[in-house]
Parts: structure tokens; C-alpha cells; sequence
């Protein structure tokens, strides 16, 4: 069941370039969510902004919730101001939990702030598997909660396009050797649709969940402005049915 809440945010930090932190103290929603769900939260003060803006959880602690986003318009730029005492109109949880696996070999693969609901996924993940991360971004600037991965006692292998941080080159690229020494890997991917895409031909190797979280109407299984094609005829809504679909099942 999805619920309403009105969340109060508690901890605004700024993480990286235009990437914020905002930790919301809620208790239904955080109660609930699992990783790879979302939380809809409409924009304060901006009733021209109808649609409410999805985003991943990255984490969750004691009737709290976190979420990791980049400022890229209005909506972002606005939740980007947000201050301690704020209040959130929010729903959730929304879309499916993230199928988790059990004694495996896991690398959780994240593209700029990809990274951040890959975290949720990842701290639970360990208790049952070998996990490492492979995160990426264009510069060491957008790299998110690297040292919080490492905290949580998992390799963390970094790559960035302009060789600032980590090896340089693409996030997709430094996954590949460290797949290969790997026995029956799991991969869980969160990132721009053209990283996913790249990921395509790995797919066919191993078992690739893909985080998808670009393509959003209403969030909630109405409008099929989420609408992606499978493999095997007609579409799935990546609010209903993801937004963590396995990359062999659909059309990129
Ligand atoms: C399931 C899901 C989970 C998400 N989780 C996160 C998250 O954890 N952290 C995070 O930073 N973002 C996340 N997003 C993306 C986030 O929802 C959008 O960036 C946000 O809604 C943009 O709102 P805006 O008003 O700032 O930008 P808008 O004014 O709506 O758009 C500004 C520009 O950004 C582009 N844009 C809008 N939405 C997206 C998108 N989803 N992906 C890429 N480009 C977009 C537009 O094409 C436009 O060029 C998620 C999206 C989905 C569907
Ligand atoms: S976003 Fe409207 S049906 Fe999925």
C-alpha cells in the first residue's frame, strides 16, 4: 500500500557538485521502504510543479530516511534549499523492491549519483553475500558517499572520465576486470540510461539488475509515462514493475 506523509527534513548537506544530502525524519514511509523503492515527494511552494519528483532511498535509520540527488531544474534546485524543520509532503514507497540474492559474489555498480540507492541496497546486501562497488562519475566532485561504502567494510573500486579520482575511463569499463575473476556474478547497476545501455552485452554473461530512473509521469501505475519495451512484446511501467528490472528482459 503506498502511503501519504508529510516527512520533516532534518539534515541538509551538500555532498558533491550540485549533489545534495537530505535526511527526512518519517515514519511510515521509512518503516516500510525496501531498497530499490522510491519516495514521491511534491515541491514545496511550487504549484506550477505538479508532478512529484521520485527518488531512490538511500538509506534508511530510526523513523529517518535519506535521499542523495543532483540539482538538475526547478524541482531540485528548490529541494536543494530545503532547511532543518522543513516540512515534505511525500508518498511512498513506491515501485518494487530490488530482488535480493543470497551467498553470492555482488558488485553493485554506480554512475554519479547513481551511487546513492545502491548504498541502501549494498548495507543490506552484505549480511548475505561478497560485496564490491564499482562507482564512477565524469569527476572525483561527483563521486558520492565513497567513504560511507567503505565504512561498510566492501571494496570500493573508483573511476572517473577525466582521471581526477580512481582509474580514468568509464564506470562500465573498470566493472569488466573485476567480473571477470568473479564466479556467477550478480550485478546491480544504478545510472544514466547510457550507462545501462552499455551494460547490455553483460547481460548476456551474467545476471544484471538495472536501476532505472529516468523515465517517470505519475508514479503510480497510471499515466505509462514510464512505459519501457520488453524483449518478449509489449511494456512494462517501470513504476509498477521496477524501477529495478533485470537488463536482459527489455529493450534498451
Ligand atoms: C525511480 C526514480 C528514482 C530517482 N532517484 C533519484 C535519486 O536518488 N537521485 C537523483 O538525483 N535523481 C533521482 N531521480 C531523478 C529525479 O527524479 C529527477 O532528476 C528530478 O525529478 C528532476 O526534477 P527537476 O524539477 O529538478 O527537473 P526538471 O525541471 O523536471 O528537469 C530538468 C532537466 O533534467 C532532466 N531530467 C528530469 N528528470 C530526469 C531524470 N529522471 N533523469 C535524468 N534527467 C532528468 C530533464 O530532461 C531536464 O533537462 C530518480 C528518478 C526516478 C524515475
Ligand atoms: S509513471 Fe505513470 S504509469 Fe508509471
Amino acid at each position: 500500500m503506498i502511503n501519504w506523509s508529510m516527512g520533516q527534513v532534518v539534515e541538509v548537506a551538500r555532498v558533491g557538485a550540485e549533489i545534495y544530502s537530505v535526511w527526512i525524519s518519517e515514519r511510515k514511509i521509512s518503516r516500510k521502504v525496501k531498497p530499490g523503492q522510491f519516495i514521491g515527494v511534491k515541491v514545496p511552494e511550487r504549484d506550477d510543479l505538479l508532478l512529484r519528483r521520485p527518488f531512490s532511498v538511500a538509506d534508511v535509520k530510526g523513523g529517518k530516511m535519506r535521499i542523495v540527488f543532483r540539482v538538475v531544474g526547478a524541482g531540485t534546485a528548490k529541494l536543494a534549499h530545503s532547511k532543518k524543520g522543513d516540512r515534505w509532503d511525500i508518498i511512498g514507497p513506491l515501485g518494487k523492491p530490488a530482488p535480493l540474492v543470497q551467498n553470492k559474489s555482488v558488485v553493485v555498480c554506480g554512475g554519479g549519483v547513481g551511487a546513492a540507492p545502491l548504498f541502501y541496497l549494498t548495507r543490506v546486501l552484505k549480511e548475505k553475500n561478497r560485496v564490491v562497488a564499482v562507482l564512477g562519475a565524469r569527476r572525483a566532485a561527483e563521486l558520492v558517499m565513497v567513504s560511507e561504502f567503505r565504512q561498510l567494510g566492501v571494496k570500493v573500486y573508483l573511476t572517473t572520465e577525466d582521471g581526477s579520482k580512481g582509474i580514468r575511463g568509464l564506470v562500465t569499463e573498470a566493472l569488466e576486470p573485476v567480473i571477470k575473476v568473479m564466479e556467477k556474478p550478480v550485478v546491480y547497476a544504478c545510472g544514466p540510461e547510457g550507462m545501462l545501455k552499455a551494460l547490455c552485452p553483460l547481460s548476456r554473461k551474467a545476471k544484471v539488475w538495472a536501476f532505472f530512473e529516468e523515465r517517470m509521469g505519475c508514479g503510480t501505475g497510471v499515466c505509462y509515462g514510464c512505459a519501457l519495451p520488453k524483449k518478449d512484446g509489449g511494456y512494462l511501467r517501470l513504476c509498477q514493475d521496477g524501477p529495478v528490472v533485470s537488463l536482459d528482459e527489455v529493450v534498451l
